[in-house]
């Protein structure tokens, strides 16, 4: 006779191939907590109802406590020949209880089950992911206050457009990251749901209370389709989506900063805790943390991508190909805490160079606009006119080799001659910056008042990191 738990019309051992390719134990281990803590819910409504007796649902709480105990000593002994978790945790009840650890799978498949662990340890790592996401906010919305009146380049096409502040740069991604907060709880609100009770995938003739069961593990309700309950994963989709995005959002800040370390550019330094150096090029300080959420980025976008072709034209109900969905998730997860992390740990380390950014802010014409915008608001120029005339005054300085604020103002006159000697309040960096008091512009009282706002707001809320 075969010993697996499915074993009884079975009468060889299976092939080595199949249970190499069927085991999951290798993964799936990181759901034990959740495991055990569904199991023990799930025993005590069957008591509950009536439909194990009290002893034996009190026999496998204390045999499920033990295990974990086990587990979390590390004395546990997993094998590849019990497959999963599920069939792991089981397996060693019955050592541990005997035939009453029988009685836990009744009204209960392992296709409900592993899903209610799923979708417990998604909701625990979102409520991780949250608090760090907002500790990254705050380091970004203190470096901002700092920061609020440094200038720095503001690119378009990576070429320099017009002069922003630093702390008006650092306010964007605190922006993105609030939007990303917010996929991930919205992602949460739809996937506290439980699944457990809708049993293989039809639901069970048993007495079952999933109400209690849901609460007691904290779902707001049980799922209303037993087909829907055990083969829908849109709930990991919408996890890594959201994960996606928020990474997506990291490397580009990443990027930035692999570039403002750059000599070349010059404008931020990291200290050693954040860099290394090349074994033959003692002059080198890479930026490794920086690249590696850049190139992390892909870990998570691939684990979306890789549970989206899973999914693709998969029918109802169960089919193991939904084993694949638990270690790109995993990795995804914990990946995005670690780059999260590692951002949080830059942004509170860099150092700005405020000189440098000041020289670059200033360098390619980027105060034009404020040019054009003067002969716009003080002699009263069509816009588009002013485009023009500005273009020509820009072209004037660059053949000479000036900034426009070295340009004479009788080179200006040669071009257009109504410009007066006012025109100079608007051509420094300082200046342009100040004046974008428009909404959601990259003037210094702006980024004050905005960076105050987020600080205000996350220290309300709960957090770490
Ligand atoms: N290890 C399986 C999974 O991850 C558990 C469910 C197995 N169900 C089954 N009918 N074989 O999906």
């Amino acid at each position: 006779m075969n010993k697996r738990m499915w074993g009884g019309r079975f009468e060889q051992e299976p092939d080595a191939v199949l249970e190499a390719i069927n085991a999951s134990i290798d993964f799936d281990r990181h759901l034990y907590a959740q495991d055990i803590a569904g199991s023990k819910a799930h025993a005590a409504m069957l008591a509950k109802q009536g439909i194990i007796g009290a002893d034996d649902a009190k026999k496998i709480a204390e045999g499920l406590d033990k295990i974990l105990a086990e587990i979390e000593r590390g004395e546990f002994k997993f094998s590849r020949a019990l497959e999963d978790i599920h069939t792991h945790v089981e397996a060693r009840l019955k050592e541990l209880i005997g035939p009453a650890a029988g009685r836990l799978h009744t009204a209960r498949s392992r296709n409900d089950q592993v899903v209610t662990d799923l979708r417990l340890y998604v909701r625990d790592a979102i409520d991780r992911l949250d608090p760090a996401l907002a500790g990254l906010q705050q380091a970004l919305a203190e470096k901002a206050l700092e920061h609020a009146a440094t200038v720095l380049p503001g690119f378009t096409h990576l070429q320099p457009a017009q002069p922003v502040t630093f702390g008006h740069h650092l306010l964007a991604y605190v922006e993105m990251l609030s939007r990303d907060r917010g996929r991930l709880t919205d992602a949460r609100k739809r996937l506290n749901e439980s699944p457990l009770g809708a049993a293989a995938l039809a639901g069970t003739s048993f007495p079952i209370d999933r109400e209690a069961t849901a609460s007691a593990l904290g779902f707001d309700r049980p799922m209303a389709n037993s087909l829907d309950a055990v083969s829908s994963r849109d709930f990991l989709l919408e996890t890594l989506a959201a994960s996606s995005i928020c990474a997506v959002h990291l490397s580009r800040f990443a990027e930035e900063i692999v570039n403002w370390s750059s000599p070349a550019f010059g404008f931020v330094r990291l200290s050693d805790r954040f860099t290394t150096g090349s074994s033959i090029m003692p002059q080198k300080r890479n930026p490794d943390a920086a690249e590696l959420v850049r190139g992390k980025a892909g870990r998570i976008v691939g684990a979306l991508v890789q549970l989206l072709v899973v999914m693709k034209g998969l029918p109802l109900a169960y089919a193991k190909d939904l084993q694949e969905d638990k270690e790109a998730t995993f990795d995804a997860l914990a990946t995005l805490s670690l780059l999260v992390a590692a951002m949080t740990g830059m942004v509170r380390d860099l150092v700005a160079d405020e000189k440098r950014m000041k020289a670059a802010a200033g360098a390619g014409y980027s105060t034009a606009t404020d040019l054009a915008d003067w002969l716009v608001q003080k002699l009263a120029i069509p816009f588009r006119e002013a485009h023009e005339i500005t273009g020509r005054i820009v072209n004037r300085a660059s053949e000479a080799n000036l900034p426009l604020h070295r340009l004479p103002l009788a080179e200006m006159q040669t071009i257009d001659g109504r410009i007066t000697d006012d025109v100079f309040s608007v051509l420094s960096v300082a200046h342009s910056v100040k004046s974008r008091t428009s909404y959601g512009g990259t003037a210094p009282a702006n980024v004050r008042r905005e960076a105050r706002k987020w600080l205000k707001k996350l220290d309300r809320a709960p957090r770490q990191g």
